[in-house]
């Protein structure tokens, strides 16, 4: 048995390896455009309700052509349920939860965070396409966590 040649082999298998994650890494930011969720605030959990801009949940237009989805998560719904946006639209969901940690992810976008009490989560993402993009709670929150769901309506 030649010791040396072996740990060549794993050397190499090793270096592969640790060269495919840091590449797939890569991929992701340059190719699929995956960023990190920038922190965008604190909030107190008793206040949601008595707190900008979580006092009115809903969707606004901001400035033309974009709009802010003021979103609450709770168990076990998101509140509104429903966001309708023109074609073109660049859509800024802004969320919070009133209660446990819950997950924030749109279908068939790169949207995907996640909702913690006591903080705001705020992400950006414009919609080119007309359709109906599914928003999924995907962080365990109790017993009606497969029921949490909501979705975006893209109009043209
Ligand atoms: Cu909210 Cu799972």
């Amino acid at each position: 048995m030649q010791i040396d040649r072996l740990e060549r082999i794993f050397l190499f298998l090793t270096v592969t390896l640790l060269a495919g994650v840091l590449m797939a890494i890569v991929l992701s930011v340059v190719h699929d455009g995956a960023e990190l969720p920038t922190q965008a605030g604190r909030i107190n959990v008793a206040e949601v309700r008595d707190t900008a801009p979580f006092d009115a949940p809903g969707v606004y237009e901001t400035a033309p052509g974009k709009y802010q989805a003021v979103i609450i998560a709770k168990a076990w719904a998101f509140e509104p349920a429903e966001i309708r946006i023109p074609v073109g639209a660049e859509l800024t969901f802004v969320v919070t939860s009133i209660d446990v940690i819950h997950g924030f992810q749109v279908w068939d976008t790169n949207v995907n965070a996640m909702v913690i009490p006591g903080q705001i989560t705020e992400v950006s993402r414009t919609f080119d396409e007309a359709g109906e993009y599914n928003i999924v709670c995907h962080e365990y929150c109790g017993i009606g966590h497969h029921g949490m769901f909501g979705k975006v309506v893209v109009s043209g």
